[in-house]
């Protein structure tokens, strides 16, 4: 198992290019299932989450061949719609696969996903949808059998689910009846998936908002997509955070400075000095940190996938702030492993109450999650000393060579294996 030596403190200085959004790319690569057809995708990052998922296209019949950063999917041949235990119970996003599957199919077998890191994540509003577009499922050996001729219908979700609703739009991507999705996510993700999906031949009215019309379209083959995924909005808020907490001068490339609004807004509050550009953003910080506190929300509020970042910064912020998570109660697990590395933070319940040190002081940590790994990380970069942070497969899943890129920024960052 792979792990990082981190040797602190150190500044942040230079350019760093953003790759695309894992949350995007992993839906859009399912969605090529839905249709026979030959997609190039491009701007996909390459990580360990979209090679699981391009073996899982591989496994249903996909033909797959991935180059640098564009992968080539030909879904024409595919004649097996099932997603297996090995696959989903490493990556969650597998479960995408059921929407798009069923519409092709009217079949789909797929494993229940389980829990993951910070506890239970269900699937309740997955099931229902389905059912109401008319598909029977059936619970069989930890894996769910859905079959049926899906039929249009209006869907309201008790609340926003990313997943929820990427997995309902695909499974109307065959359907030739209208389709109401309320309270559906606005995620940018959900609106790449969109606009994706119209590619198809897909209508869908709303997009970006929370209520959206869906209509499919049966084709026989779909032809010459090209499709540049969106930059992943949580990598470059995790490198502005990460500039921030060590101090430094950085300018983030190929980012869309509309999906940062909340994040960019929280680190002007907490003293650093931001410019923007078209697709770019500048940021100092001389380390004079303002206890800033944050709610997470679904979109436009401040992401989740932030939430163990910002409680990293605020660990040597001038004063005491607060990190509620709304989104998921439990999404704490990095909050033990900064207080191995000296941060004065305790919990009550969904709410992280941290009070600023002066600096914090190397240690051993474990990675627990994608962004729990990155917190330690920026947490690291910035401590005295030297930091050990094993389990490094977790960063892997989510962040494209973020051990190059933030070596070209100055820090001090080995990848050693054991
Ligand atoms: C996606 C993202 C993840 C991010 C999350 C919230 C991907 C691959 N993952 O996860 O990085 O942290 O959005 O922005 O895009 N819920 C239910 N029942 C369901 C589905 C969801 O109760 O059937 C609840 C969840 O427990 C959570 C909330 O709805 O409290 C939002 O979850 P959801 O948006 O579905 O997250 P994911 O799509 O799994």
């Amino acid at each position: 198992m792979d792990k990082f030596l981190i040797k602190g403190p150190t500044k942040l200085n230079g350019q760093v290019d953003i790759s695309g959004s894992k949350n995007a790319a992993l839906p859009i690569m399912t969605a090529c299932l839905g249709k026979p057809g030959v997609y190039l995708l491009k701007n996909v990052p390459n990580l360990r989450d979209t090679r699981t998922m391009a073996k899982l296209l591989e496994i249903i019949g996909c033909k797959v061949k991935s180059q640098s950063n564009t992968i080539l999917i030909d879904s024409t041949e595919c004649d097996n719609p099932q997603a297996p235990y090995e696959l989903v119970k490493t990556m969650r996003a597998s479960f995408y696969v059921l929407g798009p599957l069923l519409s092709r199919f009217a079949y789909a077998k797929v494993s229940l996903p389980g829990g993951c890191a910070w506890g239970p994540r269900p699937i309740d509003y997955h099931m229902k949808a389905f059912e109401a577009l008319g598909a029977e499922i059936n619970l069989d050996s930890g894996y769910i059998e859905t079959t049926g001729k899906l039929k249009g219908t209006k869907i309201v979700f008790p609340k926003p689910s990313v997943g929820a609703t990427g997995n309902v739009l695909m499974a109307c991507m065959n359907l030739e009846e209208d389709v109401f999705i309320h309270n559906a996510s606005c995620e940018p993700e959900i609106v790449d998936l969109c606009n994706f999906l119209i590619q198809t031949g897909v209508s869908i009215n709303g997009i970006g908002t929370d209520k959206l019309h869906v209509k499919g379209v049966k084709a026989s083959h779909v032809q010459d997509i090209d499709y540049t995924i969106i930059p992943d909005r949580i990598e470059a808020g995790t490198f502005m955070i990460a500039c921030a907490m060590c101090g430094g001068d950085i300018t983030i490339n190929n980012v869309n400075v509309n999906h940062l609004d909340i994040v960019i807004d929280k680190l002007i509050q907490s003293g650093c000095d931001i410019s923007i550009g078209e697709n770019q953003i500048k940021i100092k910080s001389n380390q004079n940190i303002n206890p800033v506190d944050i709610i997470t929300d679904v979109y436009p509020g401040y992401p989740t996938d932030l939430q163990a970042q910002w409680i990293a910064l605020m660990s040597t912020a001038n004063g005491r702030s607060h990190v509620t998570d709304t989104i998921y109660n439990d999404r704490f697990t990095h909050v033990a492993e900064l207080l191995r590395l000296g941060a004065n933070i305790s919990m009550d319940s969904n709410i992280a109450i941290i009070n600023g040190i002066d600096s914090l002081k190397g240690a051993q940590v474990m990675s627990t999650d994608i962004r729990a790994s990155a917190s330690l990380i920026i947490a690291a970069m910035s401590a005295s000393g030297e930091t050990n942070l094993s389990r490094i497969y977790h960063i892997d899943r989510g962040y494209e060579q973020i051990e190059n890129k933030l070596t070209l920024l100055g820090a001090n960052i080995v990848r050693q294996s054991e």
